[in-house]
């Protein structure tokens, strides 16, 4: 039996997951590791965005430090990227000093028996990459073929889950669709290209890591978000359900006999009854995220959303892990209740029989939140900014004794 530490309530409504369930948490380089200075995003940040990502987390150097951090709290399973604009930071030149610590990082991980996710692609770019039209080019798509084969070959036997791109439709969307990401395009059309040249690009990363490590598992990490509409309209009754059909699964559709498993980043709670469907819905979410430590947590705070996603995924057979999930919270007010709710929702999921592996919590440690900078606090690990000091968070704590027994204690007999 395990106290709530926030309502003090004993309870032994238990929660157990199956046995080998990988616990862990989920990052990516650019957000973490600092100074990276070959890629798209780096140069934006110069260009003027809201604030330059610098050393971030400096990562880069501790990874030893936090991966310690990991394994303190009990996770058995580690996301991270491979930066490509490290690997290849001119077309065709390959850094090996660069795949060396990626080399280090793996075993970091593998000396203290963490599971790695290694994600081939999270949203930044080569500068060169970018420069010769990014994914929006389909014969730009050879490259990353490449990239990834090097990867294949250099990192195969110390990596156990290989993630191919990670939130193809997010990317498309905020960096073409309404431009508040490099290269700030606002072109539907562009959007859209970008998107199916993901599919087609993952489809192709897919092929390359089989073709090298037949025996890998790999797949994409895609967003998916609880899609409402609670009006009587007919039409739009239609349409918000096409909507959420192509906004979760057009990826999965378009991808069939390409992945190994689903990878689920679940954030979002939409309800087009009161946001009317237009192009500024994706910009009144970036303004909700920039005050929702001010005025609670609104969108961000469904976790019976995450069960509703889950749970449309049983029909392609497939296991799905959680790759991203969490909440800013710098105050850690609500991480705690946001993790068990959510726990209790994928349980739940779980039982109706979602093959269900893993979760990867959002994040764990705080990093470098793209266009809003370092404001938003995701980590479950807090960073001072000035000393690069970590300090873990209560909830941290919470989640560690999750990850030790492999079961969910909450106050709620049902999820609500
Ligand atoms: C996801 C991104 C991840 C992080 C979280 C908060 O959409 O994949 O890099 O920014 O949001």
């Amino acid at each position: 039996m395990i106290a709530s530490s926030k309502t003090g309530l004993k309870s032994n409504l238990s929660k157990r997951f199956p046995q080998g369930f990988l616990w862990g948490s989920a990052s990516s380089a650019h957000q973490v590791e600092g100074n990276n200075v070959g890629s798209d995003w780096w140069s934006w940040e110069e260009g003027g965005c809201l604030e330059s990502s610098g050393v971030a987390c400096d990562h880069y150097h501790r990874f030893e430090e936090d991966f310690d951090l990991a394994k303190s709290l009990n996770q058995n399973a580690h996301r991270l990227s491979i930066e490509w604009a490290r690997i290849e930071p001119e077309e065709g030149r390959w850094d090996g000093e660069e795949i060396k610590h990626y080399r280090q990082v793996l075993d970091s991980l593998r000396s203290r028996g963490i599971k790695s996710f290694v994600s081939l692609w999270h949203f930044t770019l080569p500068l060169w990459f970018a420069q010769k039209g990014g994914f929006e080019k389909a014969s730009n798509l050879k490259y990353f073929e490449r990239f990834v084969r090097l990867c294949a070959r250099e990192f195969g036997e110390k990596v156990n889950f290989w993630i191919t791109v990670n939130e193809p439709l997010g990317y498309a969307w905020s960096a073409y669709g309404v431009g508040f990401w490099p290269p700030q395009k606002k072109h539907l059309a562009s959007a859209f290209r970008v998107y199916f040249n993901l599919v087609r690009a993952h489809r192709k990363a897919y092929r390359a890591i089989k073709g090298v490590i037949p025996r890998a598992e790999a797949g994409p990490a895609l967003n998916m978000a609880a899609i409402h509409y609670h009006g009587k309209n007919p039409l739009m009754v239609l349409g918000v359900r096409s909507f959420e059909r192509f906004f979760n699964r057009s990826f999965l559709f378009l991808s069939r006999g390409f992945f190994d498993f689903i990878g689920v980043n679940y954030y979002f709670h939409h309800d087009l009854s009161l946001n009317s469907f237009s192009l500024e819905v994706n910009k009144k979410l970036a303004e909700q995220m920039m005050l929702m430590e001010k005025k609670g947590h609104g969108s961000f705070f469904y976790p019976r959303g995450l069960y509703e996603v889950l749970i449309k995924l049983k029909k392609y057979r497939k296991p799905v892990y959680i790759t991203e999930n969490g909440i800013a919270d710098a105050k850690d007010k609500i991480r705690e209740k946001f993790i068990v709710g959510h726990l209790s929702w994928a349980h739940k999921a779980l039982g109706e029989g979602i093959d269900l592996r893993g979760y990867l919590h959002w994040s764990l440690t705080d990093n470098f939140e793209w266009a809003f900078g370092f404001k938003p606090r995701f980590g479950l690990v807090e960073i001072d900014y000035k000393t690069l000091k970590r300090r873990v968070r209560p909830s941290a704590q919470v989640y560690a004794q999750v990850c030790k027994t492999n079961t969910v204690v909450s106050d709620v007999q049902k999820p609500a």
